[in-house]
């Protein structure tokens, strides 16, 4: 694992488009994993500026709310819309986690699917906060969710560049406390602190508990993996990826996991935990 320290975000997000381009220029084949959340921001923005052709490069996304497109629309203004005309990424190339479904002629809300699983117990599992749907589910709704989340599942491209973001209690996707290492792409019910962190999602009044995201194992399956952090707030959670134990920290195995942080979050570490990163980790230091 290689970690980046930079000034700041807008250095972390200037290293972070140098690195994402020069990995796409050596391989015309190589497409992206797409993440949300307000820290890949300034990324996109600096992909659409630098020129870069985007028309024949594909994007996956981590996850999605479920009965909300909320993520679809940020996934088609970022890097549709917001790119020079014909070098954005093409709709058809811009693939997200199926999270409108529906059930009864209508689109099936967080209620909904809470009063699905309550009478259908027989059809699924509880694996921490994984909601596993099993093979021989009865439920209409449920089987379309297992259907649609395997179709995702292997239309995964190997050869892909991973974009990460973490979550501040450390989750990547919507891979929360409590994933199994070895999940793929599933059904979760969102953490208290995710739905809190997240309000801004729910400003249209579709409020959820539920969301569609890659596992863990999926996001393992990268050939390449980037995750960035900024600010402060971000520390506790930086520090359980880095030297603790949270859902961020089995990408730790990754092969080929790049990490770009900003200089705030190590200055919450203690000497002893920069020995050990420094002991087990390449670092390039740009902040000092
Ligand atoms: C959200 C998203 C993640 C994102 C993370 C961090 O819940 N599901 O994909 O990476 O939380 O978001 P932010 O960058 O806004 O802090």
């Amino acid at each position: 694992m290689k970690i980046v320290v930079c000034k700041d975000y807008e250095e972390m997000s200037q290293k972070g488009k140098d690195f994402i381009i020069s990995e796409l220029k050596r391989d015309s084949s190589l497409a992206l994993g797409g993440a949300t959340g307000n820290t890949p921001k300034r990324l996109y923005e600096l992909l659409a500026q630098s020129g870069f052709d985007f028309s024949e490069r594909k994007i996956w996304f981590l996850d999605e709310y479920f009965g909300k497109m909320s993520y679809y629309q940020y996934a088609v203004n970022f890097l549709h819309n917001n790119f020079p005309q014909g070098r954005g990424f093409r709709l058809e190339n811009i693939h997200i986690p199926q999270g409108i479904f529906y059930w009864n002629n209508q689109t099936a809300h967080s209620e909904t699917l809470s009063q699905i699983l309550l009478e259908n117990k027989n059809d699924y599992h509880m694996l921490g906060p994984e909601v596993s749907i099993y093979a021989e589910a009865m439920n209409g709704l449920l089987k379309q969710i297992r259907r649609s989340n395997r179709n995702y599942e292997h239309s995964l491209p190997v050869n892909r560049l991973q974009i990460l973001g973490i979550g501040v209690e450390g989750h990547v996707g919507f891979n929360e406390k409590g994933t199994r290492k070895t999940s793929l792409t599933h059904l979760t019910l969102l953490d208290e602190s995710t739905l809190t962190a997240n309000e801004s999602d729910f400003a249209d009044g579709i409020r959820t508990k539920y969301a569609l995201t890659q596992g863990i194992q999926s996001i393992m399956r990268a050939k390449y993996a980037v995750l960035f952090a900024s600010g402060e707030k971000k520390a506790e959670a930086v520090h359980g990826f880095l030297l603790g134990d949270n859902s961020a920290s089995a990408l730790r195995n990754h092969e080929n996991l790049a990490v770009f942080l900003t200089r705030d979050i190590l200055a919450r570490f203690t000497d002893k935990d920069k020995i050990k990163l420094r002991h087990s980790y390449f670092i390039v230091d740009f902040a000092t």
